[in-house]
């Protein structure tokens, strides 16, 4: 059966930095308090005027490069993100203008933190049924733009950036199995209530300040550990693995804290799992995407390494995926 592989990965964060120090001067709190809680030290932030469509065309560029392959030759971009340019056209169509690859067709992917692991599986299966070739899979997120920067509880969390990937058609059996969840019983527990058709923008909606995110970060913590290690489980079940069999877990970026407490659970060695919160914080679709390329960067995949995805985020949704490295 005809499956896919990743033959190309790209990232790109924004230079500038926003340490936790910056932020003790902007509301009440402070370094001890946010690295003890979360592990993250500093997060990236866009420039004024740039979208999550230009971070994902730096990333992207780099992904082609490293695929060999030019713009025009992909047939389908797929980009996650809960933060797009506008509400419409799609960032995806943004990206594909900026890349000048006419031949692809462009959507995006509403999956919050989940929403690369949503993506890259979409592009296997397009891949698997033999509709497109060559896709490039992006999580772009410019979470400084929906922030509330005067909301200690959720601000210390949250930067920009992006990551890609490039995937093609292999006889190999590139990707192993995929488990993906929802469970939109529980959306108040992260959203962003204003803006959308539900409740426009008004001055209201701004006075209210709900044209932020809101959250209620205590209860994510728990539904985020449990529900993570039971996607993960599902995933290795389906590829009839064990979790001896994991080279790489790269898990969704959201807290230091909740990464460990999932990692203990599976019982899965910590230096088999990919970290990079503390640079960048929470990038939602962006961070499993970033934290890829990273690793791959790093050298921290090989070939014939067996690599999982456990994300979870505002939906509730969750997704993990397997995928070996060919
Ligand atoms: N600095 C100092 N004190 C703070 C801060 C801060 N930045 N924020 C909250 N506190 C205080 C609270 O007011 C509270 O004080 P109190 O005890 O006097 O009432 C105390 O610290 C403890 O607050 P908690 O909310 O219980 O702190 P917790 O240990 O749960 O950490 C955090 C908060 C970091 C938000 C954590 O709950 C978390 O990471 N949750 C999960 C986030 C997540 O996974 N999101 C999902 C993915 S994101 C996506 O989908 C886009």
């Amino acid at each position: 059966m005809k499956s896919a592989k990743i033959v190309g990965l790209g990232k790109y964060l924004p230079s500038k930095r926003l340490t936790n120090f910056d932020l003790e001067k902007k509301v009440d709190t402070s370094d001890e308090w946010i690295r003890a809680r979360t592990g993250i030290k500093e997060r990236r932030i866009i420039e004024d005027g740039q979208g999550a469509s230009y971070l994902a065309y730096k990333s992207s560029v780099i992904a082609l490069k490293r695929a060999g392959m030019k713009a025009k030759d992909l047939d389908l971009i797929i980009v996650a993100t809960i933060t797009p340019d506008t509400q419409f056209p799609s960032t995806a169509c943004y990206l594909q203008n900026y890349l000048k690859a006419a031949k692809a067709c462009c959507f995006d992917v509403s999956a919050a933190c989940a929403g690369f692991v949503y993506a890259l599986v979409t592009a296997w299966q397009f891949i698997r049924g033999g509709l497109y070739k060559n896709v490039l899979v992006v999580g772009s997120e410019v979470l400084s733009s929906v922030t509330d920067w005067q909301d200690r509880s959720t601000c210390i969390l949250f930067g920009d950036g992006a990551g890609a990937a490039i995937l093609t058609p292999t006889s190999k059996n590139g990707f192993l199995s995929a488990y993906l969840g929802g469970d939109g019983s529980q959306s108040d527990v992260l959203i962003l209530p204003g803006g959308g058709s539900r409740l426009p923008i008004s001055k209201e909606v701004i006075d209210k300040r709900l044209h932020y995110i809101k959250m209620r970060g205590n209860e994510l913590f728990r539904l985020a550990v449990r529900i993570m290690v039971q996607a993960a489980k599902k995933s290795l079940t389906k590829a009839k693995l064990k979790i001896e069999d994991v080279n790489l877990l790269v898990p969704h970026q959201a807290n230091e804290r909740i990464i460990k407490a999932v990692a203990k659970r599976l019982n899965i060695p910590l230096d088999k799992v990919y970290l990079n919160i503390s640079r960048y914080g929470n990038m939602s679709s962006a961070s499993s995407a970033v934290a890829l390329c990273e690793a791959w960067e790093d050298k921290k995949i090989s070939k014939g390494d067996i690599v999982v995805f456990d994300a979870f985020g505002g939906g509730l949704v969750w997704g993990s995926c397997i995928i070996k490295w060919i």
